[in-house]
């Protein structure tokens, strides 16, 4: 209906432009232009909001000069506000265009710097932008899906949510690898982990977990490495070992199982099949380090019963399987001041690593917590600390001490292994390694 005056339609969606009844319906939209190109007296546009991407098509008769040169003039990631009216075209992505009435410039901008073969490196200094690729969003999606699927998951288990301090002032996985700051005289930690923190929130609470960033002064430059990643860390009253392995996997499989049933879509296009998640079963499989080690020796590798299990050791260890395992009772030596000797074999711990399917290695490190007091000092006083820097932490063993356990999950690490990326970085919008913390 041609010059008759309308009122303004609200703001429409790509989505509501792709609903069923939508044909014929005259929208208003805003959104990023993705790519644009005329021919013939038509534009035609790849418009992108936030729930998807569209084409616009202008005639210039129907914009008039000045209009139908400014639109053709707008950059990649320059902005416009189309007015318009909803037809069928099956050339067309989705089968829908919007055929423009009107076309408004929000902002022209500037030629955008992106394009494909460029260096990682630069892609890498252009993240700010670079964040906006179709890849980058869909991971991000997924991550938030990650984020609010674990949320819902521990609200179920009565897990409390809790918020450990950044700010701390003693190292809780080993001061090698921690961030040390000046705090008005004094050295500061970036925190490395909330675990003791959640340990002395177990007295009133029980079950409590933290979702913060961890930070880690590790110098590896590896596809798993981060220097500051986001980590749940849970810690639970009155558990063992096998309850707290329950726990985790119950937890893993209500994660990949969810994300494949909501982003089927994103998935495949990443390089993951759905069901390769739906296929992750439960209870996983368990092998204790000790078994760990017979095995890798049968593969030819050189380690003996003390050896630290690396990149390596921990990929052979699942590269055959499609799905995780459970690699238990580790040499003390080996791990964290806090963990429970094993009762069974006081040269082990009762603690586990999920490695995850495919070779991807550890996802989560888990124990039960070291409850005697003079055992846990002796173990503070061996990784070379001064347990007075601990005596608050030493100080829960004097006060209403029960049987714990605990697990800290690298969400980057999941997200990975979910999206199938190659490396981490591209997990997380900003990354922080060793030799980049900016933008
Ligand atoms: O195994 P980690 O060091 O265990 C702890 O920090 C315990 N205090 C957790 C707890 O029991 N509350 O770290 C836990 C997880 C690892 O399994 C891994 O997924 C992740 O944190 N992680 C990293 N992720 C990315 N970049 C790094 N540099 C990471 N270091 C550990
Ligand atoms: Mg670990």
């Amino acid at each position: 209906m041609a010059g008759v005056p309308v009122t303004e339609p609200a703001r429409a969606l790509v989505r509501d432009v792709l609903a069923p009844d939508a044909v014929g319906r005259t929208v208003r939209l805003r959104g990023w232009v993705q790519r644009t190109r005329s021919s013939g007296g038509i534009l035609f546009t790849l418009l992108r909001d936030r729930t998807g991407s569209l084409q616009v098509t202008a005639r210039r008769d129907a914009l008039g000069d000045a209009a139908f040169e400014s639109a053709e003039h707008v950059q990649v990631e320059g902005v416009i506000e189309v007015t318009g009216t909803v037809a069928e075209d099956k050339r067309a992505p989705g089968g829908r265009e919007v055929r423009a009435a009107a076309i408004g410039v929000i902002d022209a901008g500037e030629p955008f710097p992106i394009f494909a073969d460029q260096t990682e490196e630069y892609r890498l200094d252009q993240r700010h932008l670079v964040v906006r690729s179709e890849e980058l969003a869909s991971v991000f999606r997924i991550k938030a899906d990650i984020l609010r699927i674990l949320r819902e998951f521990l609200d179920e288990e009565e897990v409390l949510e809790v918020t450990p301090p950044i700010i701390t002032g003693n190292p809780a996985e080993g001061g090698a690898e921690a961030f040390t700051f000046d705090y008005f005289g004094r050295t500061g930690y970036l925190s490395q982990s909330a675990q003791l923190y959640l340990e002395a929130m177990l007295a009133p609470h029980e079950r409590v977990y933290a979702l913060t960033p961890s930070f880690r002064a590790e110098k590896s430059r590896t596809p798993r490495h981060l220097t500051e990643y986001m980590h749940l860390e849970v810690e639970l009253a009155w558990v063992g070992l096998d309850e707290l392995l329950a726990f985790i996997e119950r937890m893993f499989a209500r994660v990949v199982h969810r994300i494949a049933e909501l982003r089927g879509k994103e998935l495949r296009a990443l390089g993951r099949e759905p069901a390769e998640l739906q296929g992750i079963q439960t209870p996983f499989r368990r092998m204790s380090y000790a078994d760990a080690i017979t095995t890798l020796q049968g593969q030819g590798f050189s380690v003996s019963w003390g050896s630290d299990l690396g990149t390596a050791e921990e990929r052979a260890l699942t590269l055959e399987s499609s799905q995780p395992l459970f690699v238990t009772h580790f040499p003390a030596e080996l791990k964290a001041f806090y963990m429970l000797r094993s009762p069974s074999d006081p040269r082990t711990v009762e603690a586990a690593d999920l490695l995850g399917p495919e070779g991807f290695g550890e996802i989560v490190g888990s124990s039960c917590r070291e409850t005697d007091l003079a055992r846990l000092t002796e173990r503070v006083r061996a990784t070379g600390a001064d347990p007075a820097s601990y005596t608050w932490y030493l100080d829960l063993r004097r006060h209403g001490n029960v049987p714990h356990a605990g697990f800290g999950l690298g969400i980057e690490r999941l997200v990975r292994w979910i999206t199938r990326r190659e490396h981490i970085r591209d997990t997380t919008p900003f990354p922080r390694t060793p030799s980049r913390h900016t933008p």
